[in-house]
């Protein structure tokens, strides 16, 4: 369920629904790692959040897969959901809403939709011939194919020849509507290139496009004609309308769109960016409804440089990722080493690096040997000294007061690896703080009030750092807050009403005197050995 709200802001991100022909793939997981991220953010600043994701169910290649694996598609559906459901436990993705397109109150919502995009005249019989990728579910153009009309996005896949009447949907009669969108809200699709391309398909002049299939049972039949098979991608986008039901409500489309439409924002990747930001919308206008608030189309993976794919044998597999190092290591090398909306790499050693490099050494062995000392020095409690007073210029003060602002801007952006970065660079300022001043020896000389400014300092710089990273390492940040002897739970759906905002994003917030947890480390470094073969 949506979370308590400290203020009245509420924030409804979706995920993509991802097809169920086979177990979830690290793109799936890619963009889901986001829209959590994201979607906690919100949450630790107050904001009521619903975040969506879920599964596209129906269409040729699901009814085909189940085929080839025996299966009624119901059932097949069943046991793949099951795999996306534990795949996002084990990377631990808070989603609110798991939308399935099989839902019986999903069919009420399709239903109604499709009428009053009906009652607008938008809808009619054509013929379509055509070259279909079932994969993508989706026409081509002849002049986009590849060699032996293989499919420019499905390498290995070959196209079908559709030659068939369909109901069709006018998309042509929005092309000035949705022109005016762009110009009117130049945010509306990001990044920048992802816009751009969109620009220039449209400018080529919109085209209807067929919103029916004959010859295929598994999916909804058209409301107003039962021979005929609802297209996969209408009931597909709909999911995202579904989802916003509370569990037991009417499924009326007033009641779906009372709340949390429209949704803020769409996190898709590059290859579904047409459907998203040209069909979507018009289908929204046709039907009446507002639009949604943002399209972002983020880039594809790769791994070793290398595209990925089953025939190459060089697929990446997340459930045996996350099993191996565990939700917060996935989770951080996604979001720090892609810069998203680019494409980006998969290579194990730098996988393995980065997390040694900043997570284990940078982060964890700061806060190790800083509790120590803090242990051995301050009694194990966080040294008493009056963060107000600290001046402003001070070392590591002056970099903590603003990160706060400069995290959220990256955060609003969906620059996700600038955070990172951000806070990376508080952290390093820390270690050098540490070796600089070293403590120890201002502890044998003595000096304890210099010994317990600048290990307040520090651990005060390793708390802020972990707030603000909690978004991405959840996991990370419990310890951190933890040890620090701080009640705190990040993967409470009310963070920001148990940890307000204004309190913990500030630097000074540590409280003097409050007894330390034991200090453990938080990230065990991994050794080579350990490296998938
Ligand atoms: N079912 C549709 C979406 C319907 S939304 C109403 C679909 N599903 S999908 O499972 O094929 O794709 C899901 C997502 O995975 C897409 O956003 C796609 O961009 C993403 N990726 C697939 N391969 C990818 C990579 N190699 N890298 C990153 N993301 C990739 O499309």
């Amino acid at each position: 369920m949506g979370s308590a709200t400290a203020d009245n802001t509420t924030f409804a991100v979706t995920t993509p629904l991802y097809y169920v022909n086979g177990l979830p793939h690290i793109g799936s997981a890619y963009t889901t790692i986001a829209a959590d991220v994201i979607a906690r953010f919100h949450r630790l600043q107050g904001h009521s959040v619903l975040m969506i994701t879920g599964t596209d169910e129906h269409g040729q290649k699901i009814q085909r897969t189940a085929q080839e694996r025996n299966k009624a598609p119901q059932e097949h559906c069943d046991e793949i959901v099951l795999g996306f459901q534990s795949l996002w436990q084990q990377l631990n993705i808070a989603y609110d809403r798991f939308s399935r397109t099989t839902a019986p109150r999903h069919e009420a919502i399709v239903g109604e939709f499709f009428q009053r995009v009906w009652e607008q005249d938008d809808i009619y019989v054509g013929h379509q011939q055509g070259w279909y990728c079932v994969s993508c579910e989706e026409f081509k153009e002849e002049r986009d194919l590849l060699a032996e009309k293989r499919c420019p996005i499905h390498t290995n896949k070959v196209v079908e020849w559709r030659d068939e009447q369909n109901y069709f949907f006018r998309l042509s009669k929005y092309q000035q509507q949705l022109e005016a969108l762009y110009a009117e809200r130049p945010d509306f699709i990001q990044p920048a290139t992802r816009r751009n391309e969109v620009l220039s398909f449209v400018e080529q002049g919109l085209q209807d496009f067929s919103i029916s299939r004959v010859n295929l049972d598994w999916g909804f039949p058209v409301p107003t004609d039962p021979k005929h098979t609802l297209y996969v991608w209408f009931d597909a986008l709909l999911g995202y309308v579904t989802a916003l039901l509370q569990p037991e409500e009417e499924p009326t489309l007033e009641n779906a769109i009372a709340r949390w439409w429209p949704i803020n924002l769409h996190l898709i990747g590059k290859d579904i960016l047409r459907f998203h930001a040209v069909y979507w919308p018009a289908m929204l206008m046709s039907a009446g409804l507002p639009l949604p608030g943002r399209v972002f189309g983020h880039g594809f993976l790769t791994k070793d440089g290398q595209k990925m794919g089953k025939s190459l044998g060089n697929t990446l597999d997340p459930v045996d990722l996350v099993s191996r190092y565990g939700a917060d290591a996935v989770r951080y090398y996604f979001t720090k080493e892609i810069e998203f909306g680019r494409d980006g790499d998969f290579n194990e050693d730098r996988f393995i690096n980065i997390l040694n490099a900043d997570l284990a050494n940078d982060l964890g062995n700061l806060l190790n040997r800083t509790l120590k000392m803090a242990g051995r020095y301050c009694n194990g409690q966080v040294p008493v000294v009056d963060s107000a007073s600290i001046s402003p210029a001070h070392f590591l003060k002056s970099k903590g007061q603003g990160l706060a602002a400069v995290a959220a801007a990256a955060y609003e952006d969906l620059a996700f690896s600038q955070v990172c970065e951000g806070i990376l660079t508080l952290v390093r300022a820390s270690n050098k703080f540490l070796d600089d001043k070293a403590p120890w020896s201002l502890y044998k000389q003595g000096q304890q009030a210099e010994t317990e400014a600048v290990l307040y300092a520090v651990l005060e710089s390793v708390r802020l750092a972990a707030y603000l990273l909690s978004p991405v390492v959840p996991g990370l940040a419990n310890a951190i807050y933890s040890q620090l002897g701080l009640t705190a739970d990040f993967n409470q759906n009310d963070v920001g009403t148990h940890l307000p905002y204004a309190d913990h994003s500030a630097w000074g917030y540590l409280p003097p005197g409050q007894p330390l947890g034991e200090a453990k480390p938080i990230f065990q470094r991994i050794e080579v050995g350990e490296r998938i073969p």
